[in-house]
């Protein structure tokens, strides 16, 4: 019975949580974009008519207004980074990966149907690199000056509904930098479009994170309504805590009183026994559905994840997750991926995300800039905790607007630990710097008071004033000869190593060649403020005052190329490479921070060429075992006791066979690894990273690239240029090899393997079906053919495509006469106020008058082909003639509603287009639908 009843409770509950109606939309906007390379100017504005209607709303000229005609613009899929389809060129930025940045128009079109009229409708953009300025239906609604903060705009009051076109434009200035690593061009991160309700939570308005207080768990639920509606209301606010097999386990709520247009907050708490605790192992996580009720109708719904955890720094002992001591073994990294530049498919961050957990990585640094809130959500599921950092050290306005929205926008998630205000300032050691740390720090406190602040410096930390006394932890940036003497000044302080390292490896190389810019990967070299991965983890291993450290970097990333510069193009400090492609400092981490499984890896490759017999060759083993034994072709070379920090290594005489390693732990077998001399390369294997994709056009996966000699084994030094096809189900969205000196290009269908590895990013199309066919071929080699499942799926909601064209919907309409006006007639420039702003799609009253003007100017640009055009003037009651540039060219003779189309051999040039009405006594006539003047081309994507 029991038993029954619980059954029934977790059916009941499981009805609920999916029973609510789904009061928001929230509609993926990223198809169906324009895209321009290059500026383009506004046009000059001149008289007295064109300067006036210059300063109003709904007026913008050139390509940021409406009626630009953009049907020659490339189609684009967000996200999109432009910098990363070119090429390579020496004249452009060293820190940018030499990439041409530059500017770039994006225009989208779309409708809203009559029943979104009362909605509350906002455009999301998670991220433009790197100025963005933006017009909505010809007004200017955005300048945003952070390309790593999201923006959301309103754009209820100006939108469009039924046949009506809505136009978003964007100018983006990706020569605006505000990195000095490769930050792209464009829109790279997701865009959305959100219908509400008038009362709906503010976006970022849901605040639910756990915490513990007296043993006890509670979440201080603070919700932020909004009331955009015509009258003042009374609404509860809910929110309902579900586990993960989503069962409610907890709930509570609050009425409040909304005034119009004055947000207002909820606050309630929600006391929860026993949570499964969040931590990198189990990183168990609740659901916290939010609702706003209008007595039992639900208006708005949010659903926020949240985790059960707490953190503790100590100043002696580090850090603690849920009262468990825990080094954090962290990487830091920027946000470029091979192939793609830094719009990344949230598939490929998983990639990432999973490599670096294989690693044996715990914590990450998101430098230099807060992340996609999609790497957030992957970090919450996988168990990797983060420090997120703010970009701009700015303590003005609009700094710390940008400041309140990352935290605003990700307090709710369990991984992130620390909130960084800076990286690396020059003020840090002044009273400046102190001054504005404290008012930046305030800020975060003022929307979360349950994680550190922090700030990453690399000096200034024994002047009189500091920043180190501003921060809640303070963070090191290569100063591993300062770790002590800190300390021992400041025993109170917390701290930790926010950036360490900064060692150079080239994946597969083992000699260093400085005139070809090539370092090996023996971790022997390192920047002269940095350490090797070995020195860098131990300083920090060996003191627990320390809480961990961030090794600089995860991955390489383009840009910075140090120590080198041209032809150099991407960095040397990753721990992988910028394909995710393991360097031996992969193996030396994952020695060093994974205790769960025995690691035994050596280096180099066994492929040496014949000269170097008998020659000695070091080799490097990296492993967490108790001792390793050492054998060529079967005979001991070598045996140690495993160095945790230093790792081991050996010298030996080089003979082509088989270098073999073993690893003992408890005086037991448990690992071997071993290296072989090969033949050369016959066939190319293509590796896929999942085993099956997704067919919703967003799924993407890293397909690895290498060649087998005839028995089958890698071949670690091929260096083969393979081409590539792809069947229709799939595109190849990008192309590399982790080789920082190359310049093939990123984009296309073929790449050289580098030291035996290249890597093509495949992403799925819509709705298609079987199987994504990828082959690979190249001169002298078996082809290679993979074969990709397709997993159908449900499309995400998306705003639906709709085509360019060019809608005239501003008018301006003379005043009513009795007697037939000269549709040729110029108002003077000067006279704003005897002809009256109307638009089309709107019907005018006309009383015993029977005659009015309806008139317009409109440019259009970029017509390549005459003829092909029409004007369609929909839904004009009254009788009509229709005048372009003075010249009758289309008539009506009925007084009923009816469509007009015109000829119109529409060239590049200004028009001037006049609409005579003659309405019947007393009814409402004139321009009653949309008028098009160059009708829809069907070209989107
Ligand atoms: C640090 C800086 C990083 C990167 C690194 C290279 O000073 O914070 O962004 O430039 O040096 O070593």
């Amino acid at each position: 019975m029991i038993r029954f009843a619980k059954l029934f409770c977790c059916l009941f509950t499981c009805f609920l949580i999916f029973n609510y109606v789904s009061a928001q939309e929230k509609l993926s906007f990223n198809k169906g974009w324009k895209f321009y390379q290059g500026d383009i100017p506004f046009p000059e504005i001149q008289g007295h008519t064109n300067t006036y209607s210059n300063a109003k709303a709904g007026k913008a000229w050139g390509a940021a207004a409406p009626e630009y005609n953009d049907q020659s613009w490339r189609s684009v899929i967000l996200p999109h980074d432009w910098a990363v389809e070119g090429g390579y060129d020496s004249t452009q930025n060293v820190s940018q990966g030499y990439r041409k940045r530059g500017i770039g128009w994006y225009r989208r079109h779309f409708k809203l149907s009559n029943a979104d009229r009362g909605k509350h409708l906002e455009i999301q953009f998670d991220g433009i690199a790197t100025h963005a300025t933006v017009w909505f239906n010809g007004t200017v609604v955005h300048r945003n000056w952070c390309g790593y903060t999201s923006f959301y705009i309103d754009i209820t009051s100006m939108a469009k509904y039924g046949d009506e076109l809505n136009t978003i434009a964007i100018r983006v200035d990706a020569n605006a930098m505000e990195g000095w690593w490769y930050e792209g061009a464009g829109i790279y991160r997701h865009t959305w479009l959100l219908k509400r309700s008038p009362i709906h939570i503010a976006t970022d308005g849901v605040f639910a994170h756990p915490v513990q207080q007296n043993q006890q768990w509670t979440i201080p639920v603070e919700v932020t309504v909004e009331n955009h509606g015509t009258q003042s209301e009374e609404v509860i606010v809910e929110s309902k805590l579900f586990n993960a097999q989503k069962i409610e386990v907890a709930t509570a709520s609050k009425q409040i009183q909304l005034d119009i247009f004055k947000p207002q907050n909820a606050n309630y708490n929600i006391s929860v026994l026993n949570p499964l605790l969040w931590s990198v192992e189990h990183p168990n996580l609740y659901t916290v559905v939010t609702t706003v009720k209008k007595g039992d109708k639900v208006i708005d719904e949010l659903t926020t994840k949240c985790g059960f955890r707490t953190i503790r720094f100590d100043k002696d002992s580090g850090f603690y997750l849920n009262n468990v001591r825990l080094k954090l073994q962290g990487v830091c990294n920027h946000q470029d991926h091979a192939g793609v530049g830094v719009a990344l498919p949230d598939a490929l961050w998983e990639f990432r995300l999973r490599k670096l957990k294989e690693m044996g990585v715990n914590a990450y640094r998101c430098s230099h800039n807060p992340p996609s809130n999609e790497f957030l959500n992957l970090c919450d599921s996988m168990g990797i905790l983060v420090l997120d950092e703010n970009r701009n050290f700015n303590a003005s306005p609009e700094y710390v607007r940008q400041l309140e929205w990352m935290i605003k926008r990700d307090r709710n998630h369990p991984s992130i630990i620390l909130w960084s205000v800076f990286n690396e300032e020059p003020m840090q050691g002044t009273e400046q710097g102190y001054e504005m740390v404290r008012r930046m720090s305030a800020v975060v406190k003022q929307f979360d008071t349950t994680r550190p602040v922090t700030a990453a410096m690399n000096g200034g930390l024994f002047s009189a004033k500091n920043v180190s006394k501003a921060v809640d932890v303070v963070g090191f940036n290569y100063q591993i000869n300062s770790y002590d003497k800190f300390h021992k000044e400041n025993p109170n302080l917390l701290l930790t190593s926010s950036e360490d390292g900064s060692a150079y490896q080239v994946r597969g190389e083992y000699q260093n060649n400085k005139q070809k810019n090539i370092l090996n990967a023996y971790d022997t070299e390192a920047a002269p403020w940095g350490a090797t991965h070995r020195n860098a983890w131990k300083a920090i291993a060996e003191r627990p005052f320390l809480a961990g450290g961030f090794y600089w970097t995860g991955f390489d990333y383009r840009g910075e190329p140090t120590p080198f510069t041209w032809p150099s193009a991407s960095s040397f400090f990753g721990i992988m490479d910028v394909c995710g492609f393991p360097k031996a400092a992969y193996w030396i981490h994952q020695a060093q921070w994974r205790k769960d499984i025995p690691v035994l890896q050596i280096v180099p490759h066994w492929n040496w060429p014949s000269d170097s017999i008998g020659k000695m060759i070091k080799v490097m083993a990296m492993s967490n075992t108790d001792s390793i034994k050492l054998l060529l072709n079967g005979k001991m070379v070598g045996a140690q006791k495993v160095d945790k920090y230093e790792m081991n290594s050996f010298q030996v005489a080089y003979k082509p066979g088989k270098l073999e390693v073993i690893g003992y732990k408890n005086g037991k077998e448990v690992a071997k690894s071993k290296v072989e001399t090969t033949d050369l390369p016959v066939a190319i294997q293509l590796v896929a990273y999942k085993n099956t994709i997704d067919n919703n056009g967003t799924d993407a996966m890293p397909v690895t690239v290498r060649v087998v000699d005839a028995k089958g084994r890698e071949v670690p030094t091929a260096q083969n240029l393979i081409e590539f096809s792809i069947n229709e189900n799939a595109t190849i969205i990008g192309l590399g090899n982790g080789d920082p000196n190359s310049h093939e290009l990123e984009k296309g269908n073929q790449r050289s393997l580098f030291n035996g590895l290249a890597q093509v990013i495949i992403q799925s199309k819509e709705n298609t079906s079987g199987v994504v066919v990828l082959t690979a071929s190249a001169k002298g080699l078996q082809s290679a053919t993979l074969q990709i499942p397709i997993n159908r799926v449900a499309l995400a909601p998306f705003v639906p495509l709709t085509a360019s064209a060019i809608y005239i919907d501003s008018w301006r309409m003379s005043p009513f006469t009795a007697v037939k006006p000269d549709a040729t007639i110029t108002l003077s420039d000067n006279d704003m106020n005897s002809w009256f702003p109307v638009k089309s799609n709107e019907l005018q009253s006309f009383a015993n008058e029977q005659y009015a003007l309806f008139t317009t100017n409109f440019t259009l640009n970029d017509v390549n082909t005459k003829a092909t055009g029409k004007i369609i003037l929909k839904r004009i009651t009254g009788k009509a003639e229709v005048w372009l540039n003075n010249v009758l060219v289309g008539k009506k003779d009925q007084f009923a509603q009816g469509d007009i189309q015109v000829p119109f051999e529409s060239m590049n040039g200004s028009y001037k287009l006049t609409v005579l009405i003659e309405s019947e006594k007393n009814k409402r006539s004139g321009l009653g639908g949309t008028i098009t003047v160059m009708p829809e081309i069907t070209s989107n994507k």
